[in-house]
């Protein structure tokens, strides 16, 4: 009987003896003079190729198997062997090779062994079939698994918070508009008519039945009322305040889902559509969210190593020799846990000249983390208790009325991985907050709300998908841990 099985199966010993059909690509094929091919074949179920024998004896050797190039697709039915090749248990004697679909050799554009990272950002659409982006695949999907596991053995609920908002949680003002106005002919506020004059003997024609002519309602303001949502609607920024008000409910939750953010970053560290993980708690102070933190990257880290061997195997040999032991180092030693105040002492005095001047306020850039994370510490750094000017106004206030409950996660080479805080739970500060961030409270009376009833002390933090998986892939560019990235100027896919 034929057993249908996937690459990664026919590769173990277990299969040896079974008669089987394997579906995939074709990375390689050879042909030898004692009278067979050696066909490489891929299936994406795993990082290894499995090798296929087929014989000349096959009724289509000629016609079929000796065409064969790179990207071909085929579906081949034999026998699963010991394999007397180094690297690989087991081999195929193929019955019989089927061509699904060919490659022109002319075209195909993954021909060669190795492409750069930037040719392949050209081709989104046939990197899944390479062996990096192959195996990015599978980390970035470990990881994803990890992150539910976790948070439901944790006792988290999954909750799913809107993708389209009217509130700009950050405060950053770099939000994506989301509008069926038709931008060429915005609705427009019509401008207050003049006075009209009136002429003797003549009834003047009451404002509001005057028709307002076109030249005047081009001055108008843009009439948010007109559109879809009847008010302004972005793409969401995080699921922050939406996930509040469940932790503040339920207890514990968790969000996880696209975010979006128009900042003109040209960096390999930033997209402007990315994934993020906010877990939220109630009851939880700001010790409580670093624990948590810190346990849920090392379980990441450890699901990783011991989920995706192979993979991570190709990672640490082809794409950053260390990253195994650096992985392997930090789920064996406890993060370093830094205020903010005193990790300003120590860049001041490191000796290093810093682009961006060291002083007590500034938000930290990143050859500043890096210099901490790095250099000082060498092993992953919680700052906490920020500046207050430089935060959002969800962040609860220190007693020393200048910080706040702040932290950010730093891990060597991507900088900040995590961005978290305890929350705000005082309604007078809050609202205090917001106005010296010039928001307006009754744009988010809802939020507001929750500390007006039965307000508790809460916290929680945001991971950033990409930036997770670029660190445990030790890959550069954070546009090659995404399938499509969204960066500015780019949206070819
Ligand atoms: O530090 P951020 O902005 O925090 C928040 O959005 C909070 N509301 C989270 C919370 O407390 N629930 O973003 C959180 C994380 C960052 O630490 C970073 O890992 C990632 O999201 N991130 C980005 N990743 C890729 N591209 C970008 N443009 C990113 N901006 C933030
Ligand atoms: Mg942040």
């Amino acid at each position: 009987m034929t057993e249908i099985l996937s690459v990664r199966e026919a590769r173990q010993a277990e299969s040896i003896g079974k008669t089987v059909l394997l579906r995939g690509w074709v990375r390689t094929r050879r042909d030898s003079k004692a009278g067979f091919s050696f066909i490489e074949l891929n299936d994406g179920s795993c990082f290894g190729n499995i090798q296929i024998l087929a014989p000349n004896s096959l009724a289509n050797y000629d016609s079929v198997v000796l065409q064969l190039t790179s990207g071909c697709s085929v579906a081949v039915t034999g026998l699963v062997k010991e394999s007397p090749g180094q690297g690989q248990a087991t081999e195929v004697e193929a019955a019989a090779v089927e061509l699904l679909g060919t490659a022109d050799a002319e075209t195909y554009p993954l021909q060669k062994k190795r492409h750069s990272f930037e040719f392949l950002r050209t081709i989104a659409h046939l990197r899944p079939r390479t062996n990096t982006f192959g195996a990015v695949a599978r980390v970035r999907n470990q990881v994803c698994y990890s992150i539910h596991r976790f948070f439901q053995e944790e006792g988290f609920l999954y909750v799913h918070t809107p993708v389209i908002t009217a509130s700009d949680c950050e405060g950053a003002g770099e939000m994506f508009r989301v509008t069926t106005l038709d931008i060429d002919h915005p609705p427009r506020t019509p401008v207050p008519p003049a006075q009209p004059v009136l002429l003797a003997g003549v009834p003047a024609v009451p404002p509001a039945q005057q028709p307002v002519p076109p030249a005047q309602q081009q001055d108008g303001k843009i009439d948010d009322t007109k559109d879809f949502f009847e008010r302004r609607a972005y793409l969401t920024v995080s699921g922050l305040l939406e996930g509040e008000t469940y932790a503040c409910g339920l207890g514990r939750i968790y969000t996880f889902g696209p975010t979006f953010r128009a900042e003109n970053s040209n960096t390999a560290r930033h997209l402007a559509e990315f994934w993020m993980v906010e877990p939220e708690a109630a009851f939880f102070e700001l010790p409580d969210n670093m624990d948590l933190a810190e346990r849920f990257l090392k379980r990441i880290f450890r699901d990783v190593m011991e989920h995706c061997p192979e993979d991570m195997q190709f990672f640490n040999s082809q794409i950053d020799k260390t990253i195994l032991e650096t992985l392997t180092g930090i789920c064996d030693s406890s993060f370093e846990r830094l205020p903010y105040t005193e990790a300003i002492d120590i860049l001041l005095k490191s000796g290093e000249k810093f682009d961006y001047p060291v002083q007590w306020g500034m938000d930290l850039q990143s050859e500043h983390e890096r210099y901490l994370v790095e250099r000082h510490f060498n092993k992953p750094v919680i700052l906490f208790d920020y500046p207050r000017t430089i935060k959002p106004f969800y962040m609860k206030v220190n007693d020393d009325e200048k910080t706040v409950r702040a932290m950010d996660v730093l891990v060597p080479k991507v900088g900040e991985i995590i961005g978290g805080s305890q929350r705000e739970e005082r309604l007078d500060v809050l609202l205090t907050r917001m106005k010296e961030q010039d928001l307006n409270a009754d744009d988010y009376w809802w939020y507001v709300d929750l500390r007006r009833y039965g307000t508790v002390p809460h916290a929680g933090f945001g991971l950033g998908l990409e930036r997770a998986v670029q660190f445990v892939t030790g890959m550069a560019n954070i546009r090659d841990v995404i399938p499509f990235p969204r960066t500015p100027g780019s949206c070819e896919f």
